[in-house]
């Protein structure tokens, strides 16, 4: 099994993937670190408590990290609704957050492991970087980070820049030259996963809690069919969002993954976008700089069977009460 620690802005997407870090057998998730992004500190803490509590988790400690990103101004942001979980009316949960800091707690946890530990971050990376920066001691004790973030093509916070390295770039940098080994997925193949308008609605009609909040969500999820993102009308459905960097996790022969250098801008109108460099040849900027390469490479997912994935959240949430 994979041990996992998940870093969250719950967040509707992030909350499917906590649905689905709670069921799949294959993930052994032994704490989550909140950050603020989707929404405030405070919403991620109890909608991430919330949704736990639905999934009928065992006892994980959860924590709470950083109130804002490190350089870059708070920003609110209500797309997810104004409790960032949709505004379900969801009962709060009796959970208690684990009184450390989110960066303590990542590091108490990575210590305490006999084994290395993936980090699967579905929000701006803030927490991470503190950690690295603080507790370096740390990095060998990381398999490696699973980032739901940044695009080898274009963005959606900003036209070049994807959300999570948006709202924290040098965070995101901090942790790209980190040296530890990390995976990106990001926009290319995020925006693909969704599950099917039918689907959705069978969930709703489910007799279990998790199955009829994951349906709530991607009902929330649902592209307007409008919107630049509903280009086809027939593909109409709910995107699993955040859920797709942990079936990437267990299934990641469902993508197209290639290594290639990556590095965040984090200057002027293209701040927050990941410039993924696929060339295969040596470009003249590496000529001038004497061949010494500038970007730690990533792997990077670039293509991503639909069906597969939507079908392993599916039959995943399906365990759950
Ligand atoms: C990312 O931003 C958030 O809205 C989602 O939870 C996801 O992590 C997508 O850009
Ligand atoms: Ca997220």
């Amino acid at each position: 099994a994979h041990r996992v620690l998940l870093d969250v802005d719950t967040g509707v997407d992030d909350a499917l993937a906590v649905l689905f870090a709670v069921a799949h057998p294959e993930i052994e998730l032994i704490g989550i670190t909140c950050v603020a992004g989707n929404t405030s500190l405070e919403n991620v803490v109890a909608n991430t408590l919330t949704v736990l509590d639905i999934a009928g988790a065992p006892p994980i400690p959860v924590s709470a990290g950083a109130q804002r990103p490190l350089i870059a101004p708070p920003r609110a942001s209500h797309v997810h609704g104004s409790d960032g979980l949709g505004d379900l009316g969801l009962p709060v949960s009796e959970r208690v957050p684990d009184a450390r800091h989110a960066v303590d707690l990542a590091r108490d946890l990575l210590l305490a492991s006999d084994r290395p530990v993936t980090i699967v971050a579905l929000a701006p990376q803030t927490n991470l970087a503190l950690l690295l920066r603080l507790h370096p001691e740390v990095a060998p004790r990381i398999e490696r980070i699973l980032f739901m973030g940044g695009s080898a093509s274009g963005g959606n916070a900003t036209a070049v820049a994807e959300f999570n390295v948006w709202h924290d770039p040098e965070a995101a940098a901090v942790v790209l030259d980190s040296g530890v080994p990390t995976f990106m997925y990001g926009l290319d193949v995020f925006n693909q996963v969704t599950i099917d308008e039918p689907a959705a609605r069978l969930l709703l009609e489910s007799s279990s809690a998790s199955e009829r909040l994951a349906g709530a969500l991607l009902h929330f999820q649902m592209a307007d069919p409008e919107s630049d993102d509903a280009h086809d009308p027939s593909a109409f459905g709910g995107h699993i969002g955040d859920a797709g960097a942990l079936c990437a996790l267990v299934d990641p022969g469902a993508l197209r993954v290639e290594r290639h250098p990556v590095r965040v801008e984090l200057g002027g109108e293209s701040r927050g976008q990941t410039v993924v460099d696929r060339r295969r040849r040596v470009g003249e900027d590496t000529v001038h700089a004497g061949g010494a390469s500038v970007a730690h490479p990533v792997d990077v997912a670039l293509d991503v069977d639909v069906a597969r994935f939507a079908g392993l959240f599916l039959e995943t949430i399906s365990r759950l009460p």
